[in-house]
């Protein structure tokens, strides 16, 4: 269940008029980076810019009960008081890390090298998602972990010695990457991951901020361990996956152009601005000082149409988290727009290619599920009911692509876009959508 646990649903109008400024909250994949190095670093860390979202305060709240004093002065700011590599208590219960992949993945990667056992849960959605990827490689350097038929709950054995070794991934994963480079913080020797295509890389420019040294080569980054972070001061640009829906939103709806502010660009997170200049987006970035190793720019977007495409398989592991606003964006574009090369979306928070083709056919879009992607033929779009099924994504995809509909178009299941985008409506509504949500 949501933390927040509130059914909520969102009545979307049509004819919203995008245009203005705006800022999005800070980035999920940093913030839960910034907490986890910080409670395991000696001396204290800093946060700015945090993500104060459900995913990542569940990440919080796993480290307060293996005893991680984390003040917040404000609600974008954590002070951390680190326990050191090896300082971390026993938690006396399972860790619930609520609906957060990242949060559990990354998680089994620091606590396989503790003295302690520990139990990882999560929410209805966690429950069912694949964790044989992290556990067997983190086995392969010596970590005990047992899976419910390769699912959660993941229970840790502690007491186990790592030793460091070289992982080549078959599956583009930053979460495995993560994994396993912060076990190799814990294990003797060199942790060396080699990845099939480069994905986001926060842990890596983060890690030396913390006085922990990477080395880069091409898709391969190593880890010298036994190594201890130390206390670190981290600025979290906005997330671009939030600005994702405004990017669309001020493409496929606006009234004038929309500049949203202060947006990470990290080149392994911005795959959907190549797709959409592919498909004929106007897309202007006004490069910011780098924030905490992060490129940062205000993306300013102009109004305009879109043509449908086969998006290049190799730019889905950059857009990875931004298809089900694709998918939006797609069902008003001209023509037909084509993704494969994306099974991955089929074990996100949701099956987001069933549940996309299923929320667009619902509302007369012409929408074809595919094992690895999806076929979108662009045109009108009407009103009706479209089931989120609890994925905070595919709420906000729908929110953006009402503002095009023919009718008002309700989306149920709404409550999970805390876990990512607090605060949403507002910004959606001040960005000029017409939207409202009930319960
Ligand atoms: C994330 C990595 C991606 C992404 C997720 C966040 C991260 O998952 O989909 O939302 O912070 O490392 P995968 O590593 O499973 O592709």
């Amino acid at each position: 269940m949501c933390v927040s646990g509130r059914p909520a649903s969102y009545i979307a109008g049509p004819g919203g008029r995008i245009s203005g400024e705006i800022q999005v909250p800070g980035d999920k994949s940093i913030s839960h980076r910034a907490v986890m190095l910080g409670a395991i670093a000696d001396g204290i860390t800093d946060v700015s810019g945090f993500l104060a979202g459900e995913d990542c305060l569940a990440t919080v709240g796993a480290f307060e009960e293996m005893g991680v004093r984390v003040e917040r002065p404000a609600a974008d700011r954590l002070i951390i008081r680190g326990a050191g590599i090896g300082g971390l208590r026993a938690p006396s219960t399972a860790l619930d890390l609520g609906n957060s992949g990242t949060g559990m993945r990354l998680l089994t990667g620091l606590l396989c090298g503790q003295r302690f056992d520990s139990i990882l849960i999560g929410d209805h959605s966690l429950m069912r998602r694949p964790m044989e990827r992290v556990a067997a490689p983190l086995r392969r350097m010596g970590a005990a972990i047992e899976t419910q038929r390769g699912r959660p709950p993941l229970r840790i054995s502690g007491g186990r010695s790592l030793v460091g070794c070289e992982h080549e991934l078959d599956l583009p994963s930053a979460q495995v990457k993560s994994a396993i480079l912060l076990a190799g913080l814990h294990a003797n020797g060199r942790t060396v991951v080699g990845e099939p295509v480069i994905t986001r890389d926060h842990t890596e420019r983060m890690l030396p901020a913390f006085g922990v040294a990477v080395e880069r080569d091409g898709a391969t980054v190593s880890v010298l361990g036994p190594a201890t972070p130390r206390g670190a001061h981290i600025e979290v640009p906005g997330d671009f996956s939030a600005a994702a829906y405004f990017i669309v939103a001020g493409i496929i709806a606006g009234a004038a152009p929309l500049v949203i502010r202060g947006v990470g660009v990290n080149p392994s997170r911005t795959g959907l601005l190549e797709i959409l200049r592919l498909m004929g987006a106007d897309i202007r970035l006004h490069g910011l000082p780098e924030q905490s190793g992060e490129p940062v720019a205000d993306i300013e977007v102009r109004p305009g149409f879109l043509r449908g495409i086969a998006v290049p398989r190799e730019l889905v592991a950059s857009a990875i988290d931004e298809f089900p606003v694709l998918f939006a964006a797609a069902a008003v574009a001209q023509g037909e727009t084509l993704v494969t090369g994306a099974a991955e979306l089929r074990v996100k928070e949701s099956d987001r290619i069933a549940v996309m083709a299923e929320g667009l056919n619902g509302i007369g879009v012409h929408a074809e599920a595919m094992p690895d992607g999806m076929r979108v033929m662009g045109g009108t779009v009407g009103g009706g009911v479209v089931e989120s099924r609890g994925d905070h994504r595919i709420a906000m995809s729908f929110a953006v692509l009402a503002a095009r509909a023919g009718a008002p178009i309700v989306i149920r299941d709404t409550h999970y876009v805390a876990t990512s985008f607090p605060g949403f409506v507002a910004a959606a509504r001040g960005a000029g959508l017409a939207l409202v949500e009930e319960g």
